[in-house]
């Protein structure tokens, strides 16, 4: 109700200004204990974690964990922060963010504008929240793709013991070539090499952390056969599908529609729970699937749950329909 009062104003904005004001006035909100949306539990457990409800929040809204507490007022069953990298980086020059409103869709190539893993994991701490917290990581932009695992493994190591599980980001459009690290050699070498480090952190820690894959829409048949082979063979613990597109089927003519970058919201929804029941049927009952991708309705919560889905994630959506659209999928769920 508050947010169709707010959005046309939020809209008149540029995306990033209304991105960054908005979660500021949630900040303060929180603060001030104006917001707060109580949802019925739920409750799931997935990966030997137990989830209030299976409805959490998608990576790169919150890249920092700046704004945790504020965000888990909203009844999320979850939160994922990032994309955080070892290093903090400026991301792609603006405008970098676009709104395409007739096809509730967003275009971004924000690049994982980040203040590096230092600094969220002083956010982590400073954070009163104690519910499920993903940390999503990547790679620095000026860090080769062949040194790319050094990379994830600074992070893992760095965010391990705060973290309720870790994504390993390999399937953002706007890190060059970072998509690579999706097939062949690279995947198994990224993979071998993250799970062995993930087991030695678990001894060390005493608490074993899942760990979990993020993967593009944009996926051959063979590539989804090859992933899922390597999920198995590494027993890596669960699967988010899917990350932004970079197909512009159903945008082509409108308005931002050709800006480069990962398209989002309500075009990407088919193509995403199509690669979702494609990897269900090779992975069910064995590896956890989170499905994400152009959920703006409770519905089509529910039919990414019988695509496979064990938890769902949104981020567009909720720029269409605010927060009461966390209710109404976890309303619609079963
Ligand atoms: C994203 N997404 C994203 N994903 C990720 O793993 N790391 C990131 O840093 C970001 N950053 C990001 C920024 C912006 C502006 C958008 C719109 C999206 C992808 C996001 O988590 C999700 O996978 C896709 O957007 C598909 O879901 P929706 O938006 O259609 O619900």
């Amino acid at each position: 109700m508050l947010y169709s009062l707010a959005r046309p104003f939020l809209f008149s904005l540029a995306p990033e200004r209304a991105h960054d004001l908005t979660l500021s006035l949630l900040k303060s909100s929180y603060k001030l204990r104006l917001m707060r949306q109580n949802i019925e539990p739920k409750p799931v457990t997935c990966m030997g974690i137990q989830f209030p409800n299976p409805v959490g929040l998608a990576a790169g809204l919150d890249k920092n964990g700046a704004y945790i507490d504020a965000l888990a007022s909203l009844g999320f069953g979850f939160i994922e922060i990032g994309t955080i990298t070892p290093r903090p980086q400026a991301g792609n020059p603006q405008p970098r963010l676009f709104r395409l409103p007739k096809a509730n869709a967003i275009i971004n190539r924000m690049g994982f504008n980040n203040d590096g893993v230092d600094k969220l994991i002083e956010n982590v701490k400073a954070s009163q929240y104690k519910g499920i917290l993903g940390i999503n990581i990547g790679k620095n932009a000026d860090t080769a793709v062949e040194d790319a695992v050094s990379d994830y493994l600074i992070c893992l190591e760095k965010v391990y013991n705060y973290a309720s599980y870790i994504t390993l980001n390999i399937s953002s459009p706007n890190t060059k070539n970072l998509r690579s690290l999706q097939s062949g050699h690279a995947l198994t070498e990224l993979l071998e090499t993250v799970k062995k480090r993930q087991l030695e952190l678990a001894e060390e820690f005493q608490h074993y952390v899942p760990l979990v894959l993020k993967v593009a829409p944009d996926l051959t048949e063979t590539d989804i056969d090859f992933i899922a082979s390597q999920l198995l063979e590494f027993k890596i613990d669960g699967l988010i599908v899917t990350n932004t597109t970079l197909s512009r089927e159903g945008v082509e003519e409108l308005p931002f529609g050709d800006e480069a970058g990962g398209l989002s919201g309500a075009p990407v929804f088919e193509k995403s729970t199509q690669c979702l029941a494609a990897f269900s049927k090779l992975l069910k009952d064995q590896i956890p699937l989170i499905g994400v991708g152009g959920i703006l309705q409770g519905e089509q919560a529910a039919t990414k749950q019988q695509a496979g889905a064990q938890l769902i994630q949104l981020y567009s959506g909720l720029i269409y329909t605010g927060p009461k659209l966390i209710k109404d999928c976890v309303d619609s769920l079963n």
